[in-house]
Parts: structure tokens; C-alpha cells; sequence
């Protein structure tokens, strides 16, 4: 059977083709989940997707994930810097996750370094592009 994967994007993903191109590619939100799908058919992985801008949608989600998903595939947005309620979420999933952001958060601002994420993680993949969530897939895969 294959491997489940849920692919969760929080906020401000929708948007993608309005934020600024040098970091994020300029493509639009549907052509980036389009691509996901692509990579995940590629490893042999069935994904499901999940966006929101409401941080307690996104909870609540992690909260169920372990319903229908083995892994989880998470670039949260902003809330990578802060949310620390979101890293209890995953945490309560119980489940393996990989992190993945399309900009290279190592090197913007100071705030982008921090991911409440590091420690209830298994991978990080940073400043790849869309390229990093085909990466980001097969470190989750690695890890199921
Ligand atoms: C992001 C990086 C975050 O710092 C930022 O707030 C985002 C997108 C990325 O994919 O590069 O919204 O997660």
C-alpha cells in the first residue's frame, strides 16, 4: 500500500504569486500544489492537501491528520517563527514531519531563522524552491 502524506500549507501560501518573485518563484499557489502532486506520484505517495490562513484550522487539522495521513509535509508560513501552538499540534499528530520552506530562511531576516517546528521534526529543506518539496517528500518517505 502506499504511503499517505499530508501536504499542509498555512499562511499567506494562498497568495504565492503575489509575494515577491526573488523569494518565491512567482508561480501561483494551484501550479505549486500541482507540482507536489507530481513529486509525491513520482515516490509512489498518495498526498492530500490542506491550506489555511486560521491558525486553529491548521491545529485542528494536525489534530486529525493521523485519520488519513502516515506522514506530514509542512511549510507553515510565518507561523514557522512563532506559533508555538503549532508545534505542540504536530507533536499531538504523533506523526513523522518534514518542514520545507520555498525561500532560504537561513539567510533573510533574523526572525525567519527560528522554526518552533526543530525538535518534533525529522527534515528541514530550505531555499530549494519547488524543487526542496521533492526533497522534502523523499526525506518524509525515508522516514515512513
Ligand atoms: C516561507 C518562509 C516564511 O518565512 C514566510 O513567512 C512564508 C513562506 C517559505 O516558504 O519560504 O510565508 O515559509
Amino acid at each position: 500500500m502506499r504511503n499517505r502524506v499530508a501536504v499542509m500549507h498555512g499562511v499567506n501560501l494562498d497568495a504565492l504569486d503575489r509575494r515577491p518573485a526573488e523569494h518565491y518563484g512567482g508561480l501561483t499557489f494551484t501550479a505549486l500544489e500541482r507540482r507536489i502532486d507530481g513529486y509525491a506520484a513520482e515516490l509512489e505517495l498518495d498526498a492530500r492537501f490542506f491550506q489555511t490562513n486560521h491558525e486553529g484550522e491548521l491545529v485542528e487539522e494536525l489534530h486529525k491528520a493521523s485519520d488519513y495521513a502516515d506522514g506530514i509535509l509542512i511549510n507553515p508560513g510565518a507561523w514557522t517563527h512563532y506559533s508555538w501552538a503549532l508545534r505542540d499540534a504536530l507533536e499531538v499528530s504523533g506523526l513523522p514531519a518534514v518542514e520545507v520552506h520555498l525561500s532560504d530562511v537561513e539567510h533573510r531576516e533574523a526572525f525567519r531563522k527560528v522554526s518552533v517546528l526543530e525538535g518534533v521534526r525529522v527534515a528541514k529543506v530550505s531555499g530549494k524552491g519547488v524543487e526542496g518539496y521533492r526533497e522534502a517528500l523523499a526525506a518524509l518517505k525515508a522516514a515512513l
